[in-house]
């Protein structure tokens, strides 16, 4: 399974690295058993990849540039985060789409940034509130995923798709679907997948509102690759209890 940390901006650098460095045995020892990735500030990816150097542990960006390089101020590009260590970054956060604005082209033009590296994105997907109450979170969902999908037609690497799928009114919210939603939900992103490209592996991850408390429930959902967690991340010992429900 994987298990992907989502600090967001809740930790300064020199925060982030405490956390890391005070329970970096801990970190090493699940990732013995899957793959973990921390996804930490840009300004401390650095920091972070030298503590984490000689483990199995990942590190992963939550956002980068849709260019390589250029006159883009302010702007981190997929060469620099690959640069870094990163082995991962997050696509099309719900966060990143509502509160930055990000087109569904943008976020097809990261991926095409991200495949001139080695860094795999995950993308995700999410239905709002409004979507789900009107009953539209397939086709909201089938939107977001469509171009990517096209998209990766074309990748010969990575040949696998993360779909981080999160019901945007599940993040941060302490609510989360019920399993047989869930998995009805699950069943339909597979089966969309599939009628667009019968060839294309892809992984199955689930955020929002992830902790100790409804992992139990989330887990009865199959096919389950792993999650994506943002607040429950940052608290070493909860993160820990959702991994090792899977032990
Ligand atoms: P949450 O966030 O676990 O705090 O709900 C998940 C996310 O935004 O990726």
């Amino acid at each position: 399974m994987i298990f992907i940390a989502n600090f967001k901006m809740m930790l300064t650098t020199p925060k982030a690295i405490a956390l890391i460095k005070a329970n970096l045995e801990g970190y090493k020892g699940l990732a013995q058993k899957h793959n973990i990735v921390i996804c930490s500030s840009a300004t401390s990816l650095t920091s972070l990849q030298e503590l984490l150097a000689q483990t199995k542990v990942c590190l992963g960006a939550q956002n980068c540039s849709t260019a390589l390089s250029g006159a883009l101020t302010g702007e981190i590009s997929a060469a620099d985060l690959a640069a870094c260590g990163v082995s991962y970054c997050l696509v099309g956060h719900s966060e990143r789409r509502a509160l930055f604005h990000e087109t569904g082209e943008e976020l097809i033009k990261k991926c095409i940034a991200l495949n001139q590296t080695t860094i795999q994105p995950i993308f995700c997907i999410g239905e709002t509130l409004n979507d789900y109450q009107e009953g539209k979170t397939l086709p909201a969902l089938e939107n977001q995923l469509y171009s990517v999908l096209e998209l990766f037609k074309n990748f010969a690497y990575p040949q696998e798709l993360l779909v981080a799928y999160e019901p945007v009114w599940a993040i941060g919210t302490g609510l989360v679907p019920k399993a047989n939603e869930l998995s009805k939900t699950f069943e339909q992103i597979e089966n969309f997948i599939k009628s667009k490209n019968s060839n294309q592996q892809y992984k199955l991850l689930y955020g929002g509102s992830v902790s100790s408390k409804t992992v139990e429930s989330i887990a009865q959902v199959k096919p389950l690759d792993g999650f994506l967690i943002g607040g429950a991340s940052l608290d070493f010992q909860e993160f820990k209890k959702i991994v090792d429900y899977f032990h």
